[in-house]
């Protein structure tokens, strides 16, 4: 499940909250797979597939793929593990802990762990040929940022998708969604994780982070042509994408 950067002072400059980010996720490592999968009652799979049908790989097969921010590796397990790939996808996140558990699973060999900060990734410019990135872009301290260091590595042609959280927006479905994500979720998330706090940021990020139009915006600015998003589960999620 997605969570959001733990609250900092206003003093606290970006380096102080990465690091905040990348200890929350390490803390909350060893249950982090099952409190995803449980609390959003398994659709967060359905959404990964969403995300690798977006990204084109098919157009190049034998490629080199990016799952930025990419914790236990499910999604580029999700796409190494499609009928006719034969490329390699590197999972990349800060968190050694989070990746360490990906490794873990029974991945597809293609599948490989690169310690590294989306902020500044360790790979040459026009690199992969597509990129991921799951429920992570939330949590970069700077979008805009982040989302520049995504274009870099990548080659003229590829393709970036994006799937973060967002807030429904027909209110009566708004609403149910607030009662499970602001009240219970929280309760639940703290009591499984034994995090105070992970699981309480989670729709507090959600909530302050860019609208669907507004990230698509920022996606553009980042210098993605061709920028389009879709919603998913009645506006839960959206998929964002764009052309290197
Ligand atoms: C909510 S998890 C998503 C993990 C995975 N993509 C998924 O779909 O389950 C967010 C991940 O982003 C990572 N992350 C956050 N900021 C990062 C950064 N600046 N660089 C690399 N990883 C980062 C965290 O360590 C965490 O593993």
């Amino acid at each position: 499940m997605t969570l959001a950067p733990p609250a900092s002072t206003p003093k606290a400059d970006s380096s102080d909250q990465r690091r905040s980010v990348r200890e929350m996720f390490t803390a909350i490592a060893p249950r982090y797979d099952f409190l995803n999968h449980f609390l959003s009652l398994g659709i967060d799979r359905r959404w990964r597939r969403a995300a690798v049908d977006r990204l084109g790989w098919e157009a190049r097969p034998a490629g080199l793929y990016l799952d930025a921010c990419a914790g236990t590796l499910d999604l580029a397990a999700e796409l190494a593990r499609r009928r006719g790939f034969a490329g390699r996808v590197v999972g990349a996140d800060f968190s050694a802990r989070m990746l360490k558990l990906g490794v873990m699973k029974a991945l597809p060999g293609s599948v490989r762990p690169a310690a590294a900060d989306t902020l500044e990734l360790p790979f040459p410019d026009g690199r992969f040929d597509g990129a991921m990135v799951a429920f992570g872009v939330r949590n970069l301290t700077d979008l805009g940022a982040g989302l520049a260091e995504l274009a870099r590595v990548l080659r003229p042609g590829a393709r970036l998708v994006v799937l973060e959280f967002t807030t429904p927006v027909w209110a009566p479905f708004r609403a149910l969604y607030h009662f499970y994500f602001r009240r219970l979720l929280p309760l639940i998330g703290r009591a499984v994780s034994g995090h105070p706090t992970a699981y309480s940021y989670l729709p507090a990020s959600v909530s302050s982070f860019p609208a669907p139009e507004q990230l698509l915006n920022h996606v553009r600015a980042a210098g993605f042509r061709d920028p389009g998003y879709s919603l998913l589960t009645g506006g839960v999620a959206a998929l964002h994408w764009g052309t290197r």
